[in-house]
């Protein structure tokens, strides 16, 4: 099977009342681990692109090691391009074979946000790709990018039917309170996701896709392994998985982690290094936190997501 696009997944998500995981990939351990997962549940994938993952790992390896990934599993995976920041980017991304981009911009003025949302879409659906547009600012870190909490701001329900009318985009990252990074919510406080943004949003575009970016959810095993072995993350706090369940039972259909894989793999490591100091074999540390990172993701795709089996 080929790369394949979000449509008919986020189709048969959205009636399903379930939502598919979009897994940021740097390496071919973390497309491992997550794609092993995957395969052993039956779940379809989006696998997602940073343009510092782009610029980290560059274009072509990343895209075989998907295509590696697909032939090993013969799952449905679309290859993503995440927080795209101009028309090139996006371009250059459909032109290399990915199925699937965003075009992250949400911190344009509302009328450049759809006018470049809509150059884009323009490109993409004439090469049979997929667009992810965003609405609303969240905080925390993209790329070089630092938004702070005083600068994100909730997405408007009043202005998404326009936008997504006016740019022709095939799925909106809306912002209800999740943030990116691992310092999401601050300690002491109860962290709440705006339902009632969700709400309005699905009353007002039917039937159509929404993404939460930001859903890590932040495990405390992991904060708390990086502390006991030489790291220094007091107050990591992320999304409550309840409430990602939550989300992914109504209209969002994709829900993004990142930070998860990251915290995975360096508190497996720390723990590995502190355990085997005399070790300096990549593999013999790489081995378990591919592994840690397969076993997160599957915890995410039956627990939270409820893709398990939908493949
Ligand atoms: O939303 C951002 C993702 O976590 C990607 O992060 O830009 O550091 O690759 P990155
Ligand atoms: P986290 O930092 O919460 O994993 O978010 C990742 C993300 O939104 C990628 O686009
Ligand atoms: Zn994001």
């Amino acid at each position: 099977m080929p790369l394949v696009t979000t449509k008919e997944m986020f189709e048969k998500a959205y009636k399903g009342g379930y939502a598919i995981g979009a897994f940021n990939v740097n390496n071919m351990e973390i497309v491992q681990g997550i794609t092993e997962a995957a395969a052993e549940l039956n779940a379809p994938l989006i696998l997602q692109v940073s343009k510092g993952a782009r610029s980290y790992a560059n274009h072509t390896y990343l895209m075989k090691l998907v295509e590696a990934a697909v032939a090993e599993t013969g799952l449905p995976i679309a290859l993503h391009l995440d927080h795209g920041d101009s028309f090139d980017i996006c371009k250059s991304c459909i032109d290399g074979g990915f199925t699937s981009v965003m075009i992250d911009a949400s911190s344009k003025p509302f009328e450049e946000n759809i006018e470049i949302t809509r150059k884009v879409v323009e490109y993409a659906h004439d090469h049979g790709v997929v667009v992810e547009a965003e609405l609303g600012t969240l905080a925390g870190i993209e790329d070089e990018v630092n938004v702070s909490a005083e600068d994100s701001s909730y997405t408007r329900p009043e202005d998404v039917q326009e936008f997504v009318e006016k740019t022709g985009c095939d799925s909106l990252a809306i912002a209800i309170g999740t943030s990116h990074g691992a310092y999401k919510f601050k300690p002491g406080t109860d962290p709440k996701l705006r339902f009632d943004i969700l709400e309005d949003v699905e009353k007002r575009l039917p039937g159509f896709p929404i993404v939460l970016h930001g859903s890590s959810s932040v495990p405390q095993e992991f904060v708390k392994l990086i502390n006991e072995n030489g790291g220094n993350m007091p107050g990591a706090i992320g999304v409550p998985e309840d409430q990602l369940r939550k989300a992914a039972s109504m209209a969002v259909c994709k829900i993004n982690i990142d930070s998860d894989l990251r915290l995975a793999m360096t508190a497996t490591i720390r723990q590995y290094f502190n355990e085997h100091p005399e070790h300096f074999d990549p593999r013999q540390y790489l081995k378990p936190a591919r592994a840690a990172i397969k076993s997160m993701v599957a915890h995410k795709l039956v627990d939270v997501l409820g893709c398990d089996g939908k493949a």
